[in-house]
């Protein structure tokens, strides 16, 4: 009998269920239904922590292919506080360990972002049997060109910038469309030009608000009533940019905003009398039903990541990369971000057509 555990841990995305459903059928199908029992962990770690977690049955894998969320339920558990002893006095890493064992486990497949690849490596390195999937609409990680989750909500923000457009165009206003990603930009930039924007601000480019200002100058003065910018969460001025970590950090916190996006918009009212408004698509970014094309990555990373439970090949994460799909050690990737290049040649492409970062 092979037993395999499951969980998916931090943020949601779409393909949650896609991925976890690869898996299965695949395990299924390899072995034999009879020969394998799936425990589906809740919660992400915290149902791994605290002994929380289900036998799955084959048919909770049919039907999900294009279920947003994740039938396991998921939780953020920092990994700065794995090794923090909780409050009732629980040794966290202990007891996921004692919790595997006593599921007597084959392998545990892990599903998530930086912060889970992370505990994930801690937990191969304490002994755990651990294979995992690269999971998050921010597309940061490291070791894989695409994460799923990432193109489904390139699909969302760009349709909101699409919306925007025409209402923009209408009113000749400027909109500012917010999209999330607080550490990189990779989602910003990659909706910010399906969608067509004027200006992209990300955190890997630091922008000057005069910079933005004169681009929206210019394309009044050339007859354009609208703009539109397409504006991460994780935008920063070169100003907050330059300073210490613990200064910024508290420089951002005292911004009278609800998010540096309301602050752009005001200095672009106040400098061109123009009317400017914000949308923020905020979570709906990470819901609803996986794309097609994630719904195939989740597919072929999911039969990877059963390649290598079926090959014991233990301590990997399944990516993808020069559009294959490989393995790569997670003591490989754990712990770096995968941020955009400045020299990218999307960013050169884009800077090509006239689309300013602000700079
Ligand atoms: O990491 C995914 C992400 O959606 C980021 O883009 C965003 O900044 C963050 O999570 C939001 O976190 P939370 O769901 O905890 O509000």
């Amino acid at each position: 009998m092979k037993r395999v555990g499951i969980l998916t841990s931090g943020g949601d995305c779409q393909g949650l269920n896609a991925s976890i459903r690869a898996v299965a059928k695949s395990l299924y199908n390899y072995y034999g239904k009879e020969d394998v029992e799936i425990y589906g962990i809740i919660d992400g770690y915290r149902g791994l922590i605290y002994g929380e977690y289900r036998l799955m049955k084959p048919e909770n894998f049919s039907g999900i292919l294009t279920q947003g969320g994740t039938i396991l339920g998921t939780s953020r558990q920092p990994f700065k506080l794995m090794r923090v002893i909780d409050e009732n006095s629980v040794d966290k890493v202990a007891s996921m360990k004692d919790n595997y064992k006593k599921l007597k486990l084959d392998c545990l497949v892990i599903l998530g972002g930086n912060g889970t690849q992370k505990t994930a490596n801690l937990l191969s390195e304490e002994g755990l049997n651990v294979v995992s999937m690269p999971k998050t609409i921010d597309n940061d990680l490291w070791g894989t060109d695409m994460t799923f989750g990432f193109q489904s909500a390139v699909n969302i923000a760009t349709n909101v910038i699409d919306c925007i457009h025409t209402t923009a165009t209408s009113h000749g206003r400027v909109f500012i469309v917010e999209v999330m990603g607080h550490k990189v930009g990779w989602l910003t930039l990659y909706a910010g030009i399906a969608g067509g924007a004027d200006v992209i601000l990300i955190p890997e480019i630091p922008y000057d608000i005069n910079s933005v200002i004169k681009t929206v100058k210019q394309r009044t003065e050339s007859g354009k009533n609208f703009s539109i910018l397409a504006v991460a969460e994780g935008a920063i001025t070169k100003e907050f940019a330059a300073m210490p970590k613990k200064q910024r950090k508290a420089a951002v916190a005292e911004m009278p905003y609800p998010s540096i996006s309301y602050q752009i918009a005001h200095e672009i009212e106040q400098a061109t009398g123009q009317e400017t408004r914000v949308t923020v698509p905020g979570h709906f970014q990470r819901g609803g039903s996986p794309c097609p094309y994630d719904r195939v990555l989740c597919t072929r990373l999911g039969a990877k990541a059963a390649e290598l439970i079926i090959n014991k090949k233990y301590g990997n994460m399944v990516a993808l990369v020069n559009n294959e799909i490989v393995s790569v050690p997670l003591s490989e990737i754990a712990g770096k971000l995968k941020a955009v290049p400045k020299d990218s040649e999307v960013i050169k492409a884009a800077k090509t057509l006239g689309i300013s970062f602000g700079e």
